[in-house]
């Protein structure tokens, strides 16, 4: 039998890629303890090698991590999923580091089905091992970041993606409550799950999204006084989600908006393989790809 394929479930909306969430933090050595030796990431050897800032490669995405007065460190609202090869090496890993980061708010939680970690300043990172049908062929890579956002706003957040950014999203209703899911690339989703908890301010936090129809946004943005900043030909951003209707703020979350003509778009990144030891040195295994191989 001739096998039937569904060309419109390839169709990507108007956010091609999710690439990296910048949270600043006060101390460098205490983050590359955290992000390189525990969680087995790797630092971006080529930008931002100097003590103000980190770069860490996740697959073909990012954490950035400035240290810059006041010191303070950013928190996001939620979790960023990780996916990993291993969720035992991981936890052999974080095992390694737990004490050199004792009085912090490292934190190992597990579940089943991923791993939550928790930085040395409080942020949720939710590992994931690789799973096919749930994130596509990713062996390493951010798949999805879930926010907290106040009753009532999920409707409002969809249509606000749909509307101004061209970005499909549709709200789901699960047992936990109504969460927008926005598609911000292959296989890459911004969440915005509803919660009665309280909320701490925005701190400032932002997370990059590379848009293929660069000036459509940026118009539509500009109209109603939202863009907060011009950051040359190729970058600008935006702090207020909306309503696109009545122009309520419903959230706030900064958005590094870059067009795919910026030249740092898809940028090859370095993922190094972190198993490998002095001690137990194979030839030929520094490196771990993206994707899982076919
Ligand atoms: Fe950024």
């Amino acid at each position: 039998m001739e096998k039937q394929f569904n060309p419109t479930n390839e169709d990507l909306g108007n956010c091609v890629a999710l690439e990296h969430v910048n949270t600043a933090v006060p101390d460098q050595q205490i983050a590359t303890l955290f992000y390189v030796a525990g969680l087995g990431l790797t630092r971006d050897p080529y930008i931002m090698v100097e003590l103000t800032n980190m770069w860490i490669n996740i697959g073909r995405n990012q954490i950035h991590m400035p240290t810059r007065p006041p010191y303070k460190p950013e928190v996001l609202r939620g979790h960023t999923a990780i996916v990993l090869p291993s969720r035992q090496a991981l936890l052999l890993r974080l095992a390694a580091v737990k004490d050199r980061l004792a009085g912090t708010q490292f934190g190992v939680h597990e579940a089943s089905g991923y791993v939550d970690v928790i930085s040395p300043w409080g942020n949720r990172l939710r590992c994931f091992e690789p799973d096919l049908e749930r994130f596509g062929p990713i062996q390493i890579g951010m798949p999805y970041v879930e926010f907290d956002v106040p009753m009532g706003t999920a409707d409002g957040i969809a249509r606000f993606y749909r509307e101004a950014i061209k970005a499909p999203s549709s709200v789901e209703k699960d047992a936990q409550g109504a969460c927008a899911r926005v598609q911000v690339g292959t296989m890459q989703y911004l969440l915005f799950r509803e919660t009665d908890r309280p909320l701490p301010e925005y701190d400032g936090h932002h997370i990059a999204v590379y848009i293929a129809d660069f000036s459509g946004p940026h118009r539509w943005l500009k109209e109603r006084g939202l863009i907060t900043l011009e950051r040359g030909q190729y970058e600008w951003r935006f702090i207020d989600i909306v309503d696109p209707d009545t122009l309520k703020p419903l959230y706030r979350l900064e958005h590094e908006v870059r067009s795919v003509t910026n030249p740092l778009y898809s940028r090859p990144l370095i993922n190094r393989n972190p198993d490998q030891t002095n001690i137990n040195y194979v030839p030929g295994y520094d490196a771990i790809k993206p994707e899982l191989d076919h």
